[in-house]
């Protein structure tokens, strides 16, 4: 009989993959991704169990205790990995949520495996949660476990949050199982978004589609009402300010400045290689400012980290081949010998490492095309405890509506992203910390924690049908 939480977090990663090293051992390793880096101090915090896929295929690791949290893993096979994980989450839904950046792709297949999948998550909770639980489901990996859910065990209280954007009706429209999507999703007692417009989109959807009645942000569902809204995800703001204030710390970041011929201006970028993120059209913006003249190698360098991401999707493929051309071109035509224009570094860093990175950074380029929130938008800035540093980002961005201080650009005007990377490059270092402190005082006070608190909260008020709290923007 499996051990059973009165908190039960359902995502589609568990906080750690199994990963077999090259000499055929298996080994923990920290899953990528922003959703982690929320979801696990939280559950640190709360203890529980996280529902999640250990990486791998086949049968699933024995659930084990991690830091006070139980984990539960639930098995994929190569099929489902496929085309539950490759091919409808990240080939049709992902693009289509992300304003559809790339083509979505859709196929009958995936969508049969996404509900066989999903329908596992939603029983491996219903035998893991207490009588009452609380559940909260995550992402769009999981969009019809709540429904799944709620039939098998009507007792919980269920929580669904949506770490990407949700699309206007027309877009989600295109989906050839739209109607049982969002069904699916009103099984929840209250779907959390990161934005407010996300919640609004969904809310008009349900009468669009399903011809559901709503009153403000309250939907009525067979009787019941389902909540909706904004709750803007965060970082461990206290413990990032900590990692970047460490004497340890502070040395690499001093030592990477070294190592890249302590140029004036090192320009920073860390993303997923992913298409949604931007880095292309940001290289453009560095080459164009190279060859005008605006910019000089030696005097401004560009460091790109592109975490490995879906590398067996088609368009995360092609993505790759692209930017590394890019690179490759933008070094061949600017760079020096032993002096590149840009360092390309596509793998995975320690957080010790990345704050390095930041606190070595002086102008931080986050510039996705659309992003659901952007957790290294706001790291950076926690790190930057000496106030300096400028952050370019897009408007596009979720963190955009509580970083307004940074220099916003529109990611799809090249001119506007030249022109915002110049700014932040000559701003004077009083204005520069005179930004950086109205953005990290919101930081603190608006962290992962008070998500959390708020999203909980409001659940239990709308499972218990009571008026929602006051949400945060
Ligand atoms: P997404 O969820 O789309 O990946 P976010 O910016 O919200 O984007 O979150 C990314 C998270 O992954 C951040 O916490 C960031 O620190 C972490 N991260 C990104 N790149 C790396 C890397 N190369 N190594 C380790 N962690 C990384
Ligand atoms: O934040 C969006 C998200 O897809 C998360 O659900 C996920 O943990 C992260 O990005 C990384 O993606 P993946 O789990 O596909 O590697």
């Amino acid at each position: 009989m499996a051990e059973r939480s009165s908190f039960v977090v359902v995502a589609n990663r568990l906080p750690v993959d199994e990963v077999t090293t090259p000499d055929g051992e298996r080994q923990w390793r920290t899953s990528p991704g922003g959703l982690v880096t929320a979801l696990h101090p939280v559950l640190t915090e709360h203890g529980g169990t996280w529902i999640g896929w250990a990486g791998g295929t086949g049968e699933a690791p024995d659930p084990f205790e991690l830091e006070g949290i139980r984990i539960h893993p639930v098995p994929l096979s190569a099929d489902e990995l496929e085309r539950y994980y490759e091919g409808q989450s990240n080939a049709t839904i992902w693009p289509l949520y992300h304003d559809a950046v790339e083509t979505p792709v859709y196929k009958r297949r995936w969508r049969e495996t996404y509900r066989l999948v999903n329908q596992r998550f939603a029983e491996a909770a219903a035998k893991v949660a207490d009588d009452g639980a609380t559940v909260w489901v995550q992402d769009y990996q999981l969009q019809l476990v709540p429904a799944m859910l709620r039939e098998l065990r009507p007792d919980l209280k269920i929580g669904f949050f949506l770490h990407i954007p949700f699309p206007p009706i027309e877009l989600f429209m295109q989906m050839p199982f739209r109607a049982e999507v969002l069904r699916g999703l009103l099984g929840s007692d209250l779907v959390g978004f990161q934005q407010r417009l996300a919640a609004q989109n969904f809310v008009r959807l349900a009468r669009h589609l399903l011809g559901l009645r709503y009153e403000g942000q309250s939907i009525q569902v067979d009787g019941r009402k389902v909540k909706a809204g904004a709750f803007p995800i965060s970082i461990d703001t206290k413990e990032m300010e900590r990692l970047a204030a460490d004497p340890k710390v502070q040395a690499r970041a001093k030592e990477i400045r070294a190592e890249l011929g302590d140029p004036k201006t090192i320009i920073l970028g860390v993303d997923r290689l992913d298409y949604t993120k931007g880095i292309e059209l940001r290289l453009k913006a560095f080459r164009e400012l190279l060859a005008d003249g605006k910019l000089k190698v030696g005097d401004a360098v560009m460091v790109q980290v592109a975490t490995p991401s879906r590398e067996r999707v088609e368009h995360y493929q092609t993505l790759r081949v692209k930017v590394e051309r890019e690179v490759g071109r933008i070094n061949g035509e600017f760079g020096r010998v032993g002096v590149p224009a840009v360092h390309y570094l596509h793998q995975s860093y320690s957080k010790q490492e990345l704050a390095a990175m930041y606190v070595a950074a002086d102008v931080m380029m986050v510039t996705p095309l659309r992003d659901g929130m952007n957790l290294v938008a706001k790291e950076y800035v926690a790190c930057r405890a000496d106030t300096g540093g400028a952050l370019v980002l897009s408007e596009f961005a979720g963190a955009a509506t509580e970083l307004r201080q940074s220099f916003l650009c529109n990611p799809h005007d090249p001119d506007g992203v030249k022109d915002a990377l110049l700014r932040a490059v000559a701003a004077e270092p009083a204005e520069l910390k005179r930004r950086m402190r109205v953005m990290q005082r919101h930081l603190r006070t608006h962290d992962v924690a008070q998500w959390a608190h708020t999203f909980l909260d409001a659940l239990e008020d709308a499972a218990e049908g009571r008026d929602p709290a006051p949400q945060s923007t």
